[in-house]
């Protein structure tokens, strides 16, 4: 496979953006409808079971991994299965402390308040949420000077769950308060994602056969999100060429999304290829990719890197990324004959 020459920036859809209209539709309703993350699923209904026999919320909860793995849907399912109302919010989007307080102070009890992003919370934002989630209050300072005295204005119990793709930024004392757990969302296997497939073909009412069914599944970067949106594309030029959704078909979608053999998008080979041509195969930091790439850092590292990671195409060494031989020759390059090759 040759580097190649695609639209610039990942696909918006491939990657973070895709949560429109047929996502909602998609997303499941159900415990059942949850595919994997089985080890998340039984420590969540045993959370959940023994809150609702104390008649008291969960204590909060912090989902990390890549995007389109499944978070907010999470958040989602237990919101429903306590119902409860979940209000939905964002690091970025609380600016001031007015916001957070607002959305705190307009909680009922028992409710959901879930902060998607949680690593972009400014310091002064997470010094109002410590006393909140720990002893549900919020500290409010009255006046300037020798005369401030601090208030504590009592919350409705809720629960507080995050959601992030940077652990490693989330500081250590507003991590340690997620006391319900915090847990790490994995990528999916090809069964895992044929079965989610099989469910959205059948919402969507397309027809589709088993062998182009797993072959989006093997090509989705082990992702429900993006198998999701491979799906719908390829039920697209099934429509136009009035054909059922078949293995050929399926190919011809995915050709036309330059989606390759691993499942790799244009922006995961641009990124292989600058590591491999302009930094020897490195090691490289991710900041001098991104910029060789004109990237954002964070595209790099939260959306394409994890899964590159997991495919054994790139190493994270203590001095920067590394190409890995696999990575060489999924490229169709030729890997240097001496050096440090993984
Ligand atoms: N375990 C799962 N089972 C079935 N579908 C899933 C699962 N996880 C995610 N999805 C699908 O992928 C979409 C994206 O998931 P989402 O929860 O928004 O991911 P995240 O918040 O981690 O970025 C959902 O709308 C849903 O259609
Ligand atoms: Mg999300």
């Amino acid at each position: 496979m040759s580097s190649d020459t695609g639209p610039s920036g990942p696909s918006p859809a491939l990657s973070q953006g895709a949560a429109g209209f047929l996502d909602q539709t998609l997303r499941p309703r159900a415990w059942d409808e949850y595919i994997g993350q089985e080890s998340i699923k039984r420590n969540l209904t045993i959370l959940i079971g023994a809150a609702k026999e104390r008649e008291h919320p969960p204590e909060h909860l912090l989902f990390y991994g890549p995007p389109g793995l499944g978070k907010t849907t999470l958040a989602h399912l237990i919101a429903i299965e306590l119902g409860v109302s979940m209000k939905a919010t964002s690091g970025p989007a609380i600016e001031k402390v007015g916001d957070l307080a607002a959305l705190l102070t307009n909680l009922s009890p028992g409710d959901i308040l879930f902060i998607d992003e949680i690593h972009r919370l400014s310091k002064a934002i997470e010094e109002v949420l410590y006393p909140a989630m720990e002893q549900g209050s919020l500290d409010i300072i009255i006046g300037k000077g020798p005369s401030a005295r601090t208030v504590q204005l009592p919350l409705p119990p809720f629960t507080l769950i995050a959601a992030t793709t940077q652990l490693a930024n989330v500081s250590a004392p507003l991590r340690s308060r997620f006391s319900g757990g915090v847990f790490h969302l994995d990528f999916y296997s090809d069964e895992e994602l044929s079965r989610i497939l099989s469910r959205s073909a059948s919402i969507l009412g397309i027809e589709a056969k088993k062998d182009a069914v797993e072959e989006i599944a093997r090509r989705s970067r082990a992702t429900p999100r993006t198998a999701n949106y491979l799906l719908k594309r390829a039920r697209d030029v099934a429509q136009l060429k009035r054909a059922a959704l078949t293995l050929p078909i399926v190919e011809e979608a995915l050709a036309m999304l330059e989606v390759d053999e691993l499942g790799l998008t244009p922006a995961d080979r641009r990124i292989l290829g600058a590591l491999i041509e302009r930094f020897g195969g490195g090691p490289v930091g991710v900041g001098a990719i991104a910029a060789a790439l004109g990237e954002e850092q964070s595209a790099i590292s939260d959306v394409h890197e994890p899964y590159l990671l997991q495919r054994g195409l790139l190493e994270r060494t203590p001095r920067g990324r590394t190409a890995t031989a696999a990575a060489y020759e999924h490229l169709g390059k030729k890997p240097p004959s001496t050096g440090t090759l993984l």
